[in-house]
């Protein structure tokens, strides 16, 4: 089935439609920047092109960078601060006339990666972090989501981890790989200190040039770059809103059910 995935983020809004059985995409991806203030109004309106653009009338997964319960945002650590306490859902809704599901980002990225990518088939407990302008997490328990875990925000050296060590404080601070890999290896540290996982799944634009920053963190949990990189966003978001506007209950990001669901619809097909 195919679902049109819009991955909203703090610096671009990417949208491309998805094979949400195959977690192919279908067409290539449409971006453009996030409209700066991104205020729901205007943020919105990027959201009406994107339809517009793949002149789209089915179901939309969109991703959201912030804590996301039943469709209203709760927090805004890299978007306007007036999105607390929206229905993002009922906006987009209100802008496209179309079936909208909303999850936090990385909570998204990770659904893709524990389904088709770097965390299939893993048991134990695995944590994708995603590096960009913020630090997005997911964190799973053979293969069930604990959503919203905002472990971006963790304090390291009296401050925020991810206003140290995103992407973006090494591109804002132009820190060298070297620099940037031991402000990451300290927050890998921690988490791994803090939650002992099984595997750490490193998402976002910059997992590409992992070989860069890998060789400085030295975590007990091995590494691995996401394997769908800077799609799972996409993907995930359009997975989520398959699983969620049919069998499986809403809020319910059990990756298990969502695999089981996906894996029925293949067979059917
Ligand atoms: C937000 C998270 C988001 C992450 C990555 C953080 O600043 O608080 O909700 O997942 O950035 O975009």
């Amino acid at each position: 089935m195919a679902i049109l995935g819009i991955d909203i983020g703090g610096s671009g809004i990417k949208g491309a439609l998805v094979n949400a059985e195959t977690g192919e995409l279908l067409t290539d991806r449409f971006r453009t920047d996030t409209p700066q203030p991104s205020t729901p109004t205007a943020v919105a309106e990027v959201i009406g092109q994107v339809v517009r653009h793949f002149e789209w009338k089915g179901i939309v997964g969109c991703t959201f960078p912030a804590i996301i319960r039943n469709g209203v945002v709760f927090s805004a650590a890299n978007v306007d601060k007036s999105w607390i306490g929206t229905n993002a859902k009922k906006l987009f809704e209100a802008k496209t006339g179309c079936n909208v599901t909303i999850v936090n980002d990385a909570d998204a990225a990770g659904i893709a990666e524990m389904v088709f990518g770097a965390g299939r088939d893993v048991p134990g407990v695995v944590i994708m972090l995603t590096l960009g302008t913020g630090i997005g997490s997911a964190l799973f328990v053979d293969g069930h989501l604990a959503p919203n875990t905002e472990l971006g925000h963790l304090e390291m050296n009296g401050g925020d981890a991810e206003q140290q060590a995103a992407e973006s404080a090494r591109k804002r601070e132009d820190l060298s790989w070297k620099e940037w890999g031991k402000r990451l290896n300290q927050y890998f540290s921690m988490v791994d200190f803090l939650l002992s996982p099984d595997l750490f799944i490193v998402g976002g634009g910059v997992s590409k040039k992992h070989e860069k920053f890998f060789k400085y963190i030295e975590t007990r949990a091995p590494l691995v770059p996401a394997k769908m990189r800077n799609h799972a966003g996409i993907i995930g978001g359009a997975m989520a809103a398959h699983a969620l506007t049919h069998e499986v209950g809403e809020m319910d990001f059990d990756t298990q059910k969502i695999m089981e669901f996906h894996m029925e619809k293949t067979a059917d097909n």
